[in-house]
């Protein structure tokens, strides 16, 4: 996800001017091929990673595994050396919101949550997924944020039809997230993607029903709600990157890269081959508490 301030009005590069529009590349059917590839892989990718965790694991380890999983695939990682970022993958443990550095320092135990957030790039263009899944055998408390968490991906996805606006997504996940007691986190935000890790238009995961740019067909963007226990504050560590929680509750967090098409939603970082929603990662959550 993007930080919030780093995409403010006044950045350069490929983001707005204040009092601009923002220009949002629509995708060609030929860069929709392309984006579908390498969703594709970074879905797999991630659903691998997801398997694999485990209690004594350290967070390198998944580096690691990232790693092998590029070299033998042949693709490229797109995190590792972004903005400076030192690793392959982003791992995000428990009060962490995101952008969790992996380190043989930090070893997974039972009942811990995980976020792992995997970008690849294939043949140019950029697939962005993440997935939160419990470590071992994880509380009810816990379950219920993953659960939550998903719900607010699926519904949020869901609002990205022609027609609806952006501030459509950002209501569906704080309806979904909010009523439960759970706070949405809003200094780090989905983005635009493509040829590009990080486009326009942001994706902001709160907002009003019918404000903001209007979806057309060809809008290539991440959804990656950021869903926390406690309060949405966040606060960035001394190593400029790890953003955790400001009470120090947990969070949870899942993404999906997709497109706005005339059929609908298209889910490029899927497994089912059919671009239809799918929790990314595959991790085994019990909805049923949802509502308890
Ligand atoms: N993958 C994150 C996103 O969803 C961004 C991570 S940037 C990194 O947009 F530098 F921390 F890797
Ligand atoms: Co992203």
């Amino acid at each position: 996800m993007l930080d919030r301030l780093y995409t403010s009005p006044f950045c350069l590069g490929n983001f707005m001017f204040a009092n601009q529009r923002p220009r949002i590349i629509l995708k060609s059917e030929k860069d929709l091929q392309g984006m579908r590839v390498a969703g594709q892989k970074a879905a797999e990718c991630l659903a691998w990673l997801v398997s694999q965790v485990t209690p004594g694991m350290s967070t390198q380890d998944i580096d690691d595994l990232q790693r092998d999983f590029a070299k033998r695939e042949g693709v490229k990682l797109a995190q590792l050396g972004y903005n400076g970022f030192p690793k392959g993958v982003c791992t995000s443990v428990n009060e962490v919101i995101c952008h969790g550095i992996p380190s043989k320092d930090v070893v997974l135990k039972e009942g811990d949550i995980i976020g792992i957030n995997v970008t690849l790039i294939v043949d140019g263009y950029y697939g962005d997924t993440c997935s939160s899944v419990g470590v071992g055998k994880i509380s009810d408390d816990a379950m219920r944020l993953l659960a939550v968490t998903a719900e607010a991906t699926r519904l949020g996805i869901a609002a990205c039809i022609p027609g609806n606006h952006l501030g459509d997504i950002g209501h569906a996940i704080q309806r979904v997230a909010e009523p439960r007691g759970f706070s949405v986190v809003r200094d780090f935000v989905g983005h635009g993607i493509g040829r590009r890790f990080h486009e326009e238009p942001q994706v902001l995961h709160y907002g009003k029903p019918g404000r903001g740019v209007r979806l057309r067909p060809g809008m290539v963007f991440t959804v990656e709600p950021m869903i926390n226990e406690g309060v949405w504050q966040s606060k960035v560590l001394a190593d400029g990157w790890t953003a955790v929680t400001r009470d120090g509750k947990l969070s949870a967090q899942f993404e999906h890269t997709l497109a706005v098409t005339e059929a609908g939603v298209g889910i490029m970082t899927c497994q089912n081959g059919k671009g239809e929603w799918e929790i990314p990662g595959l991790p085994t959550l019990d909805m049923s508490l949802l509502d308890r």
